[in-house]
C-alpha cells in the first residue's frame, strides 16, 4: 500500500455538515466531513490532545469536534478552540493531518500523501462522464482480498473464460493467449486493448479502433496503484466502459468504488438488472481473489509461473517496484507492530510548509533512488519474467 495516490474516500452522499464519518484506509483511520460551504474535507482521526477518535465526536460549524474535551478542528486540520483553555493561546501544536480532497464522479477522493500539487499523480479522468450518450451508476462493494490481487486481475485478459460463466466466459483466440499482450503506457500505468474473434493486432490505439469496423474488442488499463479501467466495447456503438478505484483498507480487505458506464440501453428501466448482472461478474472474480495464495502480490516473480497472458500484470508490477524505488510503500508489518504505542499519520502536504506536528508519520519501507523511474526506463516485458 502507498502514500502519494487518490483513494476514494467515501460517496459524496455520505459526507455531511451533521456528523462526521469513519473511513479506515491504508491501516489508518480518518475522519471526513463537510463545512458550512459544502466542501469536504478529510482529516487523521486521530486528536493530538490525549488521542480521542475525532470520528466519534460531532461536526458544527464545519468544524470536526473530538468527543473527548471538545477540542475544534477545521478542516485544515488546525486546532480553532480548546473549550478548557479559557484565555490562553491555543498550542501551536494543536493540528492534525488534513489531505487535498476532489469531489469527482460522486465520489470523496482524498490525496493520502504528502506531494506538492503538480507532482501529484491524477484521479483518472473519465471523459464520457458528462456526455450525453452515456449514463453511469455506482456501485461499492468490499472484498477480503488486497487490492493488488484485485488489479491484476482486472489486467488478466485469460481469467475470463474460466471465471466468468455469467458473462458467457469471453476468451482469447488461442494464438493470441500464447503470444504477449500488446501493451502502451499511459502516464502513470500501462494498457492493453484487444479485438476479441480477431487475429491479434499490435495497433493498441483505442480511438483509431473505435472508430474502425470491428465485431467487438476490449482492453484495460491501470494508473497508479488503484485505479482500473477496463473497455468491454462490443460494437463500435454499444459499449461498457467500468472505472474501478480501489481503496485497500487493510493488507487483506479492500472497498472499490465501481463506476459502470454504457452508451446503450440507456433508459432506467435497465439499470437494476445492468447492476445485477455486472455484481454477478464482480463476484465470480471476487469468489477467486479471496482464495488466492499468497493473498498479497508476492514480492518477486519466480513464486510464481508467468506466461504471456500474464504480461499486463509483469507490467503492472514494473510499476510497483517504481513506486517502491520512491519510499512511497507504507511498511505495514512495522505500523501493526507499533500500533499500540504510537499514534500514526499518512504525512499531508502542509508537513513540508511547517514542522512541529505531534502525530508520527506512518513507517514507510526504504526506498532506492537509483530505481526511480525503472518502469518505464527498464521495461523486461517480453523477457525474463514471463516464461
Ligand atoms: S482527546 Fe480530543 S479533546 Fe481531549
Ligand atoms: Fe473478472
Amino acid at each position: 500500500m502507498y502514500i502519494n495516490f487518490w483513494y476514494p474516500i467515501a460517496r459524496a452522499d455520505e459526507v455531511s455538515a451533521d456528523k462526521p464519518l469513519r473511513v479506515d484506509l491504508l491501516g489508518m483511520s480518518f475522519v471526513t466531513f463537510r463545512d458550512e460551504d459544502g466542501a469536504a474535507h478529510v482529516l487523521a482521526d486521530t486528536c493530538v490532545h490525549r488521542g480521542g477518535s475525532l470520528s466519534q465526536g460531532w461536526v458544527r460549524g464545519g468544524r470536526a469536534i473530538c468527543p473527548y474535551h471538545g477540542w475544534e478542528f477545521g478542516g485544515d486540520g488546525k486546532c480553532k478552540h480548546v473549550p478548557s483553555l479559557v484565555t490562553a493561546k491555543i498550542p501551536a501544536r494543536a493540528k492534525v493531518d488534513s489531505y487535498p480532497v476532489e469531489e469527482k464522479y460522486g465520489i470523496i477522493f482524498a490525496f493520502l500523501g504528502d506531494l506538492p500539487e503538480e507532482e501529484r499523480p491524477p484521479i483518472y479522468e473519465i471523459e464520457e462522464f458528462e456526455d450525453e450518450g452515456w449514463k453511469s451508476q455506482l456501485y461499492v462493494y468490499e472484498l477480503n482480498a488486497y487490492y493488488e490481487r484485485s488489479i491484476e486481475n482486472g489486467m488478466d485478459p485469460i481469467h475470463n473464460q474460466f471465471v466468468h460463466p455469467k458473462q458467457g466466459q469471453p476468451m482469447l483466440e488461442p494464438e493470441m493467449q500464447a503470444k504477449p499482450v500488446p501493451m502502451s503506457d499511459i502516464p502513470w500505468g500501462s494498457k492493453f486493448y484487444l479485438p476479441f474473434g480477431q487475429k491479434l493486432d499490435h495497433d493498441t490505439d483505442l480511438k483509431g479502433d473505435k472508430t474502425g469496423e470491428r465485431v467487438g474488442a476490449a482492453g484495460s488499463w491501470h494508473q497508479g496503484p488503484n485505479q482500473l479501467v477496463t473497455y468491454i466495447d462490443l460494437t463500435a456503438t454499444n459499449s461498457f466502459h467500468q472505472y474501478m478505484f480501489e481503496a485497500p483498507l487493510s493488507e487483506s480487505k479492500t472497498r472499490v468504488f465501481f463506476i459502470n458506464m454504457r452508451n446503450w440501453l440507456l433508459d432506467d428501466e435497465y439499470d437494476e438488472r445492468i447492476e445485477t448482472v455486472t455484481l454477478e461478474v464482480v463476484h465470480e472474480d471476487v469468489a477467486v481473489l479471496e482464495a488466492l495464495q499468497p493473498s498479497r502480490t508476492p514480492d518477486t516473480n519466480t513464486k510464481e509461473i508467468l506466461v504471456p497472458g500474464d504480461t499486463a500484470v509483469v507490467r503492472y508490477r514494473e510499476y510497483l517496484k517504481d513506486w517502491d524505488a520512491r519510499g512511497w510503500r507504507i511498511d505495514y508489518k512495522k505500523l501493526m507492530a507499533k500500533k499500540g504505542d504510537v499514534a500514526f499519520a499518512i504525512p499531508c502536504p502542509g508537513r513540508r510548509e511547517s514542522g512541529n506536528w505531534v502525530l508520527d508519520t506512518v513507517p514507510m519501507e526504504p526506498g532506492n533512488p537509483e530505481m526511480i523511474g525503472s518502469a518505464t526506463r527498464d521495461s523486461k516485458i517480453g523477457k525474463a519474467d514471463v516464461a
